[in-house]
């Protein structure tokens, strides 16, 4: 069976996409499954860039079809930040990120704490070093405080419109079904899926990068 490679080293991410992809045709590894150990500095301007770079980066070395992930949370009353400073905006622990977020948003009522979660998936073929990508995005609102103590990063202070409560209340197979991730997941799962052999596939519809 042909393997795909995940690269991350989010454990949460990981979880997901190994849960949402679970029925394709490849055997799915992560990069702790393989031993890889280097880490891919995040100089991308936007979540495309990103997920790109850690794609391309970690395909081109590993010879894997791979997909990098760049995703983050994007508050209106704070003109879309964090966004792609999600993950490094507080130095600390994502509860230090989540306390910053809540005390920049204190005095801001319910109606006006609309934000959303975006990600970008970026799937690179070392075979025809071609890259595609795919996007998916779910709306929602910050909390007050802290509800549930599911999933991870920001999910307890995010209440989603589509499950009408926080991603931290939610079951994995709830948040995997309507997730931003899981948008995104959809798209590529129709591409592996495709009954064209994927270098085929690619060779007529992905973006070249040289
Ligand atoms: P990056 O994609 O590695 O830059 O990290 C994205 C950051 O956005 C994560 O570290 C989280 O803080 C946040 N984030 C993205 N997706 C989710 C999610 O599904 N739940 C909670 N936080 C998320």
């Amino acid at each position: 069976m042909r393997q795909l490679l995940i690269a991350t080293r989010n454990p949460g991410k990981v979880r997901e996409i190994k849960d949402i992809l679970q029925d394709i045709s490849y055997e799915i590894k992560s990069l702790d499954d393989i031993g890889y150990k280097e880490n891919v500095e995040e100089t991308g301007k936007s979540y495309e860039e990103n997920a790109i770079l850690k794609a391309k980066t970690i395909g081109k070395e590993t010879n894997l079809l791979t997909i990098g992930e760049d995703s983050g949370l994007e508050i209106d009353m704070l003109e879309g930040w964090p966004a792609i400073h999600s993950a490094r905006h507080t130095l600390g622990t994502d509860d230090d990120k989540i306390d910053k977020i809540l005390e920049k948003l204190s005095s801001v009522p319910r109606e006006k704490r609309t934000a959303r979660y975006k990600s970008v998936i970026a799937l690179y073929d070392p075979v025809s070093h071609k890259v595609q990508t795919f996007d998916g995005s779910c709306e929602g609102y910050i909390t007050e405080k802290r509800i549930g103590k599911n999933g991870f990063g920001y999910d307890p202070i995010f209440w989603s419109k589509d499950l009408g409560k926080t991603f931290g209340q939610a079951e994995d197979r709830e948040k995997n079904r309507i997730s931003h991730r899981a948008r995104a997941l959809l798209k590529l799962k129709k591409i592996l899926n495709t009954k064209v052999s994927i270098e085929n596939h690619f060779g007529g519809v992905m973006n070249s990068d040289e």
